[in-house]
């Protein structure tokens, strides 16, 4: 298999643990295991009798249970855990595409969605964020001119790394209208979904509402606890599922057995988790707001209505590369650069982490050291 190197994974893999100050981060803020067992009653001395031997290779009955809940219209059965949101991403299109095929993806989008089809011999397509306005904007309009009898799979991200931009429940119902007129598949990743700012902004999980919809969700980003590696998939369609578990058979087998212990935990106090991480949110929203408006003639900054992450647009002569690279060099600030994302002139910015307004206070260190004539 000839596949491109991953440049998100490739630039944290240098970065993350020797920048001080992450300021890009797509997680939120983590917990320890202490913590988290706190949650529920019972429950450490549960993990301490728990069983570390294999554990079933869809997942455990009890957290594809526990999975299911957070679904309006699946059952266990219809879910299959795997290793994070990764493992999912590659072996679902393993099972699913083969060279020649035509997919759509939401761009730009986390690299493995586009690369992984790509190194298959699959033709790639892309429904690109436009920004107008200073906000970005998936034109509905464009994804009708690309979807055709030959698309196989669209490959959506909402809300969107790194853009922030999140379908409204009219886009999504449009986008299966297109979707199902053509009998596509839409693979759906929600790993940023249950960190909406306001219930008016939450839409429903893609393989609920539509019959070829899958639905990818991961424990790392919304609910911060990217260590236990679990995420999974959610369909009705059980022959992809069963495709796909037969792949993992080949590289994870099965989850890890604390993991998914720890994972239940989660789920089951899943409503207290995700608000303390939308407090963590929205206490950075409003710094990045003060921020933002204090340098708007530097930067163009739309607040995205969900998830942790957000493109912020330089509006002066840098080559984004170079500049996240100086801005880690004087001030030990990570930034993103557009590039990782095959996306110029912008960089992502991660506020669900609990120290974001220190590294913010550093960047803006930078920018009045560098920027501010
Ligand atoms: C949109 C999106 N999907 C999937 C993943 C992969 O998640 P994980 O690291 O839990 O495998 C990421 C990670 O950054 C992501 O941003």
């Amino acid at each position: 298999m000839i596949i491109k190197p991953f440049k998100l994974e490739r630039y944290y893999t240098i970065h993350e643990f020797t920048a001080k100050y992450l300021l890009c981060s797509s997680d939120c803020e983590a917990m320890t295991i202490g913590d988290l067992l706190d949650l529920e009653e019972g429950a450490a001395d549960r993990f301490n009798n728990h069983w570390l031997g294999y554990t079933e290779s869809k997942g455990s009955p009890s957290l594809r249970k526990d999975i299911a809940s957070t679904y309006t219209s699946l059952s266990a059965e219809e879910i299959l855990v795997c290793a994070g949101a990764q493992e999912p991403i590659f072996l679902f299109s393993q099972a699913v595409l083969e060279a020649g095929d035509e997919i759509i993806v939401q761009f730009p989008c986390y690299q493995s969605v586009e690369s992984v089809p790509e190194s298959m011999g699959c033709k790639v397509l892309k429904w690109t964020a436009q920004h107008q306005d200073n906000k970005f904007v998936f034109d509905l309009d464009e994804l009708a001119k690309l979807i055709n009898s030959r698309t196989k799979v669209i490959y959506l991200n909402s809300p969107n790394n790194p853009t922030g931009y999140h379908f409204s429940k009219e886009e999504q119902l449009a986008i299966v209208e297109l979707a199902r007129k053509y009998n596509c598949i839409i693979f759906s990743d929600e790993v940023y979904a249950g960190l909406e700012q306001g219930s008016e902004y939450v839409i429903p999980a893609f393989a609920d509402i539509y019959e070829y919809g899958i639905s990818l969700n991961v424990m790392s980003k919304a609910y911060g606890l990217a260590g236990l590696r679990i995420g999974w998939l959610a369909t009705k369609q059980s022959e992809i599922l069963e495709k796909v578990a037969m792949l993992k058979e080949y590289t994870s087998i099965c989850s890890s057995a604390p993991s998914e212990f720890l994972a239940g935990v989660a789920l089951r106090n899943r409503k207290k988790i995700l608000e303390r991480n939308l407090e963590i949110v929205r206490t950075n929203l409003k710094l990045l707001d003060t921020f933002f408006t204090k340098y708007s003639s530097l930067f163009s900054w739309h607040q995205p209505v969900a998830g942790p992450v957000g493109f912020v647009k330089m509006n002066f002569e840098y080559d984004d590369l170079q500049f996240a690279e100086k801005v880690v060099q004087e001030k030990n600030v990570l930034l993103l650069p557009g590039d990782i994302f095959d996306y110029r002139g912008y960089f992502r910015l991660g506020f669900g982490r609990k120290n974001m307004p220190e590294a913010l206070a550093h960047f803006e260190e930078f920018v009045i050291e560098n920027l501010v004539k």
